[in-house]
Order: structure tokens, then sequence, then C-alpha cells
């Protein structure tokens, strides 16, 4: 069977959490392949709302195995409260779980370094969400790193004293306070023994084991095609590979056994943190956006930037991951706007233009909008053919635009308000 990849289409925050809820349970495999502790999914499990970070969101059913990939960033303190969240509510988060002997330990130090980094930084800073990710892939990057198969070594503790070293030197440059040190390295050690407990594979071999036998794996993207490092707005951007290809070499698996490519996307824009946003709304819409929608970060807590959809960006997100079906979120957000705008080309240099443009320069173009029809304030259910007019009209206008089908609307916090359409 094939592998398909769920990813974000914006800044993140689209609302992957709630479509891997409804996808998961048509699959045999959940497997995440970027990111970190930066990410929080959210998920209705019993009527409870519950933010995953760094578990697949496949943890909430049992037959489900569920696999943190060689490309992500494991902080093994954020993981164990999640595992304890997930025992409270008498989840058994141990045997359907598998991490890769291969993806990335982040440890304390590398929490102060992005703490240093940004203060460092001064106005430039990017907003990182300062759970320590830039630093953790500078150091594999950089072959400094050390592995989640790593805890399983004699030597584990020198590596970690090796690391923790050179991370000294750098700090003590920047005259960075070191005094909370002592507790965030006891809370890592003793959350790394309880990491021993957990089963630590070479995950690509089970992915491909679970293909070659015919078992469907849903890959599982955080955070956003427009924070990717390569083709998100840089330097305003995450530190992994958030595309279609990131999921390859985040887990392993070759691209001939991609199949579906699921968009996810919000029926506007937000952001968090720092970084051009072209479609940015600063007036009252902006805000009802905000207050409609409760866009605030679900790992930060922070007030999510607002704005219009940009479909330059939408298009440029879907090119570089070969998206082949589009899923909307939070239709029912933009409920009761008249008109809503839409961002169909730029101003840049007395030019139009239909590229989006990925660097600085993002910062310096003039959304030009095209205004579509609203649709009144419903309680919508199921059936697209029982969605508003206008609701109905922006669907078939963004499909025409991108070419692509909207196999998913979410038109509501509630399971019910998802109209799907496969
Ligand atoms: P970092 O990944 O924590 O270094 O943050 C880099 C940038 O990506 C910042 O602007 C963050 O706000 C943003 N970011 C990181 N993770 C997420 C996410 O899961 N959702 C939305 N934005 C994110």
């Amino acid at each position: 069977m094939p592998m398909d990849i769920l990813l974000g289409l914006q800044w993140g925050d689209e609302g992957k959490g709630k479509v891997v809820d409804v996808l998961a349970p048509t699959y045999n495999v959940v497997a995440r392949f970027q990111g970190g502790p930066n990410a929080g999914h959210t998920l209705v499990h019993d009527g409870v709302k519950h933010v995953l970070h760094q578990v697949p969101s496949g943890i909430f059913h049992a037959q489900i195995l569920n696999v943190i990939g060689n490309g992500v960033v494991l902080d093994p303190v954020v993981f164990c409260k999640e595992i304890d969240g997930l025992l409270a509510r008498g989840l058994q988060p141990v045997h359907n779980l598998v991490l890769s002997r291969k993806a990335q330990l982040i440890v304390p130090t590398h929490r102060l370094l992005d703490a240093a980094s940004e203060a460092q930084k001064g106005d430039a800073k990017i907003g990182s969400t300062l759970r320590g990710i830039g630093p953790a892939y500078q150091d594999k990057y950089a072959r400094a790193g050390l592995r989640v198969g790593d805890v399983l070594r004699a030597d584990f503790a020198d590596r970690y004293a090796q690391l923790k070293k050179a991370h000294l030197v750098v700090l003590d440059h920047l005259s960075h306070d070191l005094e909370a040190l002592p507790e965030l390295e006891a809370n890592w050690f003793a959350a790394v023994e309880r990491l021993r407990a957990f089963r630590i594979e070479d995950t690509e071999y089970l992915l491909n084991d679970a293909l070659a036998q015919g078992q469907k794996v849903l890959a599982e993207g955080a955070q956003g095609s427009l924070l990717d490092i390569d083709f998100g707005s840089y330097p305003y951007v995450t530190s992994s590979s958030t595309m279609a290809a990131g999921a390859c070499t985040g887990l392993g698996v070759a691209p001939r056994h991609v199949a579906e490519v699921f968009g996810i996307f919000k029926a506007y824009c937000t952001r968090v943190g720092a970084g051009p946003f072209p479609t940015e709304l600063h007036d009252a819409t902006g805000e009802q956006i905000r207050r409609q929608g409760h866009e605030f970060g679900s790992t930060t807590g922070r007030p999510r930037r607002t704005g219009w959809l940009d479909l330059p960006a939408l298009k440029y997100a879907c090119m570089l991951s070969g998206v082949t079906q589009l899923m909307m979120m939070k239709a029912d957000v933009l409920a009761g706007m008249e008109p809503i705008e839409v961002c169909t080309a730029y101003r840049l240099d007395g030019r139009t233009t239909t590229y989006y443009p990925a660097g600085p320069e993002a910062a310096e173009v003039t959304p030009i909008y095209t205004q579509r029809p609203g649709w009144p304030t419903s309680a919508t259910p199921g059936h697209f053919e029982q969605l508003p007019n206008g609701l109905r009209q922006y669907v078939s206008y963004l499909e025409a635009e991108t070419g692509l089908p909207i196999t998913l609307i979410s038109n509501g916090p509630d399971r019910v308000d998802t109209v799907l359409r496969f």
C-alpha cells in the first residue's frame, strides 16, 4: 500500500489535528516526520480537548501504530508529560508507539541557546517557540547532536557532557543566565530514564515493512509550508522541511510510495511569531477573525496574527508538495462577513506578480484582492448541498483557482460540522 501525507499549507495552526483525527482510523500507521515540541495538534477525544506536541495523532486509537520518525527533534521532558497526560486519560501509549533511533534529542542547553539567540537578535527576532528546535537541528547538521538511540549506549552520559560543554562555551560568550540549568537537567535525565522503556527502533525498516505488507501509512506534518526552512519566509521560518519531500527524508520512505498528499488550509490566514504576512489585517476585521476563530497559540498561548486568504501563497505550497486534495478548515469563522476578500496577486516594485516571494521582499508586497460574496451565520449539517450558497461559491472558486478538489470542509468545532466529499 502507499503512504499518504498530510501537511499544512500556511504558517501552521491550520487544524491538522482535527483532520488526522477524522482520517486516522483508516490507517494502520501514523508517523510524525519533522518538527518537535514547537507543534501543537489539538484533538478532541471523548469530548475532552487534548493537545499533542510530539506524539503522533493516531495515539487515541489502540490499533494504530504511531511512529516518531528520524526527522523529528524530541524533547524527552515534553514527551513524558504527553505520555502522562495520555495515561491519565486511561490510554496505554506504550505498545503502539515507536521512536526512531535516529531522531535527534533536544537537550536542556538547546532551550537556553534558543532563548539566547532570540535575545541576541533584538528587533529581528524570529518569534521562536523557544523549545530548542533551531539549536537542536543546528547540532544535527553540524553532526554534533545526540540521537534517541544514544540513550541506550553505555557512553551516553559522556556524550551528553561533551555536547553540553560545547554549548556552555557559546552561552558563556552570550552571557546567558544558567540559573535554570541544574533543574532542567535533573528533569531531563529523569525523562531520559523513562524513554529507555519505550520501543526505540530503526523505524525506516518498520515503515517500509509495513508498506510491503499492504498496510496504510499516514505521514503527519507539523508547522506549515510557509515555515519551511528552504521555501518559507526565510529567515522567519522553522528549522525543518515541512513539505511532502520532508516526509520522505524524515521517515526513510521513498517518493515512489507516496500516493495522496492532503493539503490543509484555513479559509483565511494566521501566523504566530514574526515575519512577513502580506494579507495581515490590523483592523476590526482582523480582530473579529481572531476572536471568532479563537486564534491563540496552542503551544505558547500567543495571539495569532490574522488576515485574508493568500492564493499565490496557497498555490505555491500546493506546487511544492504536489498536493492532490485540499481540506479547508474554519470556514465558519468567516460567516457573517461581507464581502470576503481573497488575495490573487501582489504588486512588487511596480510590477504585478503571482509568485510568492519567500524572502525579505515578502514584507514589501502590496496584495491585490478580489471580493467574494459572504454567507450568513448558520449552524450547518454535514452535507455540501446544505452549506450556505456563499460558502459553496467560495469552495468552487478556490477549487477552480487551485485546480484541486476540496474534499473536506470544516464548518465548526464539532465533528458533525465536517463536510466530507470523498
Ligand atoms: P521555532 O520552530 O520554535 O524555532 O519557531 C520558528 C517560527 O515558526 C516562529 O515564528 C514560530 O512561531 C513558528 N512556529 C513554530 N512551530 C509552529 C507551529 O506549530 N505552529 C505555528 N507556528 C509555528
